[in-house]
């Protein structure tokens, strides 16, 4: 697969990007390389990238607890405090080797330890290899609010190695998944047809497509002042649904592509009654959806909680929630409004 190139770093793919990041880490001279990694990555995922790359240099290892509910301050004062032990300074470099988790907080830590030091993103689930490691957005949640206290930095190189999907569950590539259908849905329709009409995909091209899409959107609009906000598509409603889930202990977790998926059904229906998308491609969306993630409840109680949730959104402007929408496949409106009486509607819509 050839490099991509984004801003000011390289995305490189299979063996051969372990390396470049060698390369890499002699050319700049690193005092010292620390891996980030949680439980999961540590035991199935660090003898594979110690196999594959090859370094003098000191490397230690700084291991978190693998899940959502880990990626907040409290963790990055964890590693902060290590990083300090361990006599860390402003030439180390760190390499996250995680899901989204992991990179978005590492990252962050990285971002900001010391004013900022090196970092390169290895994700190792679908989800994080198409979406969370690339275009420079770090950070962590404030309790169920996601991402709400991070920064923009950028790493200095992406290792894609889709080998670490064979240690990533089967609902984890689902969950992934859903952000390959985003991409389809507002920039290439033949993602959106390869996955709704097929069983077997390859996987390797669906990435390197996807990651193509986010760099140039990101490329574009790097802070989302404007069109990177098309990333969101199915987002809004969506991390209401999760965090909602989240948050509620009757309720059973949704993964972040599950909660995104219910999403773009919802924002579909919203799609088709603010700007006309027509209503065969809602239909298509909700069976498509539903097919690949199955039903979940959403009681009609809950509407309400979802909303408020989603009134935290970043992308709200004084207080009104704010929607990427779908004039139709590959064209795509930022900056739309809903009511809240259409929001409802569009849950119903998906509960029907
Ligand atoms: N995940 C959306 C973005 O990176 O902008």
């Amino acid at each position: 697969m050839t490099t991509i190139n984004a801003a000011t770093y390289p995305i490189h793919f299979d063996e051969k990007a372990y390396n470049e990041l060698t390369s890499l880490v002699s050319k700049k001279n690193y005092s010292s390389v620390f891996i980030l990694v949680d439980d999961n990555t540590l035991e199935h995922c660090y003898p594979r990238f110690m196999q594959l790359f090859a370094t003098v240099k000191p490397i230690e290892v700084i291991q978190i607890d693998a899940g959502e509910i880990h990626k907040n301050i409290e963790t990055c004062m964890g590693v902060w405090n290590v990083m300090t032990e361990l006599g860390a300074d402003r030439k180390s470099l760190l390499i996250t080797l995680g899901g989204g988790v992991i990179t978005d907080l590492g990252g962050f830590v990285a971002s900001t330890f010391k004013r900022g030091i090196d970092f390169v993103n290895i994700p190792t689930t679908l989800l994080s290899m198409v979406d969370a490691s690339v275009g420079g957005k770090t950070g962590v949640d404030l309790g169920v609010l996601k991402n709400q206290i991070g920064v923009f930095a950028n790493p200095e190189m992406i290792v894609i190695d889709a080998e670490y999907l064979h240690t990533v569950s089967a609902r984890e590539i689902r969950s992934g998944t859903a952000e390959i259908i985003k991409y389809g849905m507002t920039h290439d329709i033949q993602l959106f047809n390869e996955i709704k009409d097929n069983d077997q995909v390859n996987i390797v091209d669906l990435i390197h497509r996807s990651i193509e899409i986010k760099n140039e959107v990101v490329i574009e609009d790097p802070k989302e002042q404007g069109v990177r906000k098309v990333l969101n598509w199915g987002h809004t409603i969506g991390h209401g649904v999760e965090s909602y889930f989240l948050e509620n202990p009757k309720k059973e977790a949704l993964t972040h592509g599950e909660a995104i998926a219910i999403g773009m059904v919802c924002e579909a229906y919203l799609s088709s009654k603010v700007l006309g998308f027509p209503k065969e491609k809602v239909s298509e969306i909700k069976e498509a959806i539903i097919k690949i993630y199955g039903k979940v409840t959403i009681d009609k109680d809950d509407f309400q909680s979802i909303i408020e949730l989603m009134k935290h959104d970043k992308k709200n402007v004084a207080g009104e929630i704010n929607f990427v929408l779908l004039n139709d496949y590959e064209d795509f409106k930022i900056n739309c409004k809903a009511s809240e009486e259409l929001i409802n509607e569009s849950l119903a819509f998906y509960n029907a």
